[in-house]
């Protein structure tokens, strides 16, 4: 049941912590800096040149993410909308390695894409929370997110653990591509270790309910971010429109200026996300629609330059660019959840969609 909480969409942003610490039990070695995946050993990807991740949705935006921890560690890696990816699919060699994202493992439009991938030559790996699925069945290898059972229609937790299973499987592909392992990885170990306090202080902390109250009748709602930082915009935004019913889109922080910012008024919020990827630029193109008379909500650490700046903040504990993201993205969880409230959605099951997407 829900238990203390009214929704399981509140309640799964609240079991982010516990997620985690399954995610990573046993996966991770901080103390020695060693990434402990026991289907994922040393030498596995050495063969690897080249990584497609699939996927669909919030799935996707975690994908995205995935891609660029990738590219960041020097792999050459590109995430594409799996409905997309009978159109217009990148070549696939016997080097490729394609990871098929889904919560579920049973998303039509991933399980077409994974077939088609298995069908070309490449080797296939699924991120899923479901064993026994069928992405887990039909890929190669499935690494298994562990968040337990997700019942809000709204992706919540389950982004969280693909985000941070995808960060280890993507240093653990590339270590084997370079033969050593990345410099930094203790520090990323380390962090990753401390992700369920970081994420259950914020939760305690967080003043969304209150940044929701004070923008629940804004027109549109917009989300920016850079690198990392931009898929999370693209979640907070798909997050917004889906349970709030009120229009909202993420955009890169440089894009606003090239066409985005004809949209902006006094009545469109603007949430920006910093993780420390060229913030100053971001907070430049956040100030850009603040001269439009946009409110300008920065999600960022406390003593950020970006909170003077700001017309309101959502404060993240302070973290490394490859996790920040991460707890953005959970505040942004919060502020899509109590205006929803506000508004009186049915906030676990949003009109027209479906948990599981069993149809192309
Ligand atoms: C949004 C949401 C959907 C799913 C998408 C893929 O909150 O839940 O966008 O992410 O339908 O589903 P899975 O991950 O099961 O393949």
């Amino acid at each position: 049941g829900k238990g203390e909480f009214d929704h399981f969409m509140l309640k799964e942003i609240h079991e982010q912590p516990t997620a985690l610490t399954q995610a990573l039990e046993g996966r991770i070695d901080p103390e020695h800096g060693r990434i402990a995946l026991a289907d994922f050993e040393p030498g596995t990807f050495t063969d690897i040149e080249s990584v497609q991740l699939i996927a669909c949705g919030t799935s996707y935006h975690a994908a995205l993410y995935g891609s660029l921890v990738l590219n960041q560690a020097g792999v050459h890696a590109t995430a594409l909308l799996a409905n997309e990816y009978s159109v217009s699919s990148p070549p696939i060699d016997d080097d490729t390695l394609v990871i098929a994202v889904t919560q579920s493992g049973e998303t039509a439009d991933t399980l077409n894409a994974l077939r088609q991938a298995n069908a070309e030559g490449a080797t296939t790996v699924t991120v899923t929370n479901v064993v026994g699925s069928t992405a887990a069945r039909e890929a190669d290898e499935a690494l298994f997110i562990r968040a337990g059972p997700e019942i809000g229609v709204a992706a919540t937790k389950t982004f969280s653990s693909q985000a941070v299973m995808l960060t280890l499987l993507g240093q653990r592909i590339a270590a084997d591509l370079r033969g050593e392992p990345p410099a930094d990885l203790e520090t990323l170990l380390a962090e990753l270790a401390a992700m369920p306090d970081a994420i259950a202080g914020l939760l305690e902390d967080s003043d969304a309910d209150a940044i929701a109250d004070r923008y629940a009748n804004s027109q549109s709602y917009f989300f920016i971010g850079r690198g990392l930082g931009f898929s999370v915009a693209l979640e907070g935004a798909l997050k917004f429109k889906e349970i709030t019913y009120e229009h909202a889109e993420g955009f890169a922080s440089g894009e606003l200026k090239h066409g985005p910012l004809a949209l902006v008024t006094p009545e469109t919020p603007v949430f920006a996300v910093f993780t420390g990827e060229e913030d100053e630029k971001t907070l430049k193109n956040a100030e850009e629609a603040q001269t439009r008379g946009a409110p300008v909500i920065a999600v960022c650490p406390a003593g950020h330059r970006a909170v003077d700046v700001a017309d309101d903040h959502l404060e993240i504990p302070e973290m490394e660019a490859d996790l920040a993201g991460l707890l953005a993205n959970v505040q942004l969880q919060l502020v899509s959840y109590y205006a929803a409230e506000l508004l009186g959605r049915p906030i676990d099951k949003p009109r027209n969609l479906a948990k599981s997407v069993t149809v192309e």
